[in-house]
Order: C-alpha cells, then structure tokens, then sequence
C-alpha cells in the first residue's frame, strides 16, 4: 500500500525530516507550512513532495489546507501533527499574556483543527494512523515554558483520547515525546534561557545534558524513523501511547 501522509510544518525543522523519510519509503507525502520560500525549497529537495502554504493558527487555512491535502494525495492515511512553537521562556507572573495565548493557538487549537478535518479522510484509510508531537516538557513541568508545558501536556490527553475515540475505524493515534532535538531551535530554546537564568549559553547546553543518561542532542532523523515506524504496519497493535525519544531525560527541569 502507498501511503499517502500529512505533515504539518513540514518545510523546516523535524517536520522536514519526517517528510524525507516517508518519501524515501515510497509514500506520497504533502507537507504544509506558513513559510512559502521554505516549502518550494523542501518540494525542491524531496522528489514528488506536495508543498501547501498553511498557517496552522489560521481555522480558514486549516480547512482548505485539509481539503486540499486529501485532493492532491487522492485521500489519508497518516497524518502527522508535527506544528508546535517553542514560545515565550518567562515565569508565569511575567509572562506576555499574547505570547502565552498563541502557544495554545498554534499548538493545541491548530491541533485540533488539523486532526477534525482529517479524521472523515482518515476513516476511509484501511490504515489511518494520527501521530501528535508532544514533548518532554508534556511529561514534567519545567520552569519559565508554561504555554508549552501546558500545550505539550494537553496534546498527549488529545492523542489518548483520539485513540479510544477512533480505534472502532481502524485509526490509531499516538503521541511522541522528543527531548532536546539537535539543530536550530535548540539554540533559540538554551539562548532564552540563558538570558532568563543570566547564564552563558554554554552553560545552558552543559545544563541541558546533565539531565540525561545519553550525552547527546536527538537527531531529527531518529523521530522520522519512529514516526515511520509507529504508522507501518509493523506498529500496527501500538496507539494511545506516549514515545519518549529523548536520550533517557529524567526531567525538563534543570
Ligand atoms: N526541536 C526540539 O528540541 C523539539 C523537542 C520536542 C518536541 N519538539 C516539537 O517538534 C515539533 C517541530 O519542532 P521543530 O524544532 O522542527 O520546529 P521549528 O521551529 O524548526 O519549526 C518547524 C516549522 O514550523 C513552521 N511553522 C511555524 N509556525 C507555523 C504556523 N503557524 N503554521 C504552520 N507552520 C508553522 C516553520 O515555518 C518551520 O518550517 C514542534 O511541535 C515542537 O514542539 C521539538
């Protein structure tokens, strides 16, 4: 069976590399992103992908993202809920209430969204399979991220639900929890707290590593291929589950 995937923010990041791995297994992939120069890039690098220009805090542009996902692809088997920001780093007494609300808009509504347009496709897959990304922060709280705490925590009783939810039609959902992933926005993430905590950034990334047994950044390519494997048939007995793929992180706090 070709699959045919959705991948949303799939034009950077680990949504790219999700993109690449289940184009190179032979699926038809669609990845939707807000930034356009960044998708014609991606539909550039990964042969046969189809780029969708999507603003996942936008409902109006989830709906014809949706809908024009399924045309394109001939219908759904796996969608893989990928959008998430990082947002704002400050203590929930000083935080910006804007930034605060957008984290949830994107992360957990966009989610939502998303995932409710998807489901009357994914019905007619003879293997719908939905993987949300959580994170390490949506298994322990942590200091000074509580929008993405919050939204993290919430996306993982969003999975648990969807599973009991649509394992009657055969769709599976799980959720996968990433530690600290190598790459650009790791340095965003330890550069604000740097400047939260009055640390140098090296100290942050010494931090970082001191909460796990494996003294090393995630590598995207390794969440690809869970994710690869958790929508195959080989993960066909597996939802409503939580994927840590984290390096054994005892903690998000440090
Ligand atoms: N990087 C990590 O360390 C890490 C760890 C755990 C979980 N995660 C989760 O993995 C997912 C991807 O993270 P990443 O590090 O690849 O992200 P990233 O910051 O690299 O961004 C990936 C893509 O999201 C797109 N995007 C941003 N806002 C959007 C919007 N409103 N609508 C549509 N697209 C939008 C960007 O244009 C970009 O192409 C997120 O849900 C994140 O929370 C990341």
């Amino acid at each position: 069976m070709t699959q045919r995937v959705l991948v949303t923010a799939g034009a950077g990041g680990i949504g790219k590399e999700v993109a690449r791995a289940f184009a190179a297994q032979g699926a038809k992939v669609c990845v939707c992103d807000i930034d356009a120069p960044a998708l014609e890039a991606a539909a550039k690098e990964i042969p046969g992908l189809v780029p969708l220009v999507c603003d996942v805090s936008k409902r109006p542009d989830i709906e014809r993202m949706v809908a024009a996902a399924a045309e394109a692809l001939g219908g759904l088997d796996v969608l893989v809920n990928n959008a998430g920001i990082a947002g704002p780093t400050a203590s929930v007494e000083e935080v910006d209430p804007e930034q605060w609300e957008a984290v949830m808009t994107i992360d957990v509504i966009g989610t939502f969204h998303v995932t409710r347009l998807a489901i009357p496709h994914l019905k007619q897959s003879a293997a719908g399979s939905i993987v949300i990304m959580s994170s390490v922060g949506g298994r322990f709280g942590y200091p000074n991220r509580s929008a993405y705490c919050v939204a993290k925590m919430g996306l993982i009783g969003f999975a648990k639900t969807l599973s009991r939810e649509l394992g009657r039609y055969g769709i599976r959902c799980n959720a996968i929890a990433p530690g600290a992933v190598g790459g650009e926005r790791i340095e965003r993430v330890l550069q604000g707290r740097a400047d939260a905590e009055h640390k140098t950034l090296e100290e942050e990334r010494t931090a970082a590593m001191s909460i796990q047994s494996v003294k090393r950044f995630v590598d995207p390519k390794d969440i690809a291929s869970l994710i690869v494997f958790l929508t195959s048939d080989a993960g066909k007995s597996i939802s409503g589950q939580i994927l840590p793929i984290d390096n054994d992180a005892q903690t998000s706090a440090y």
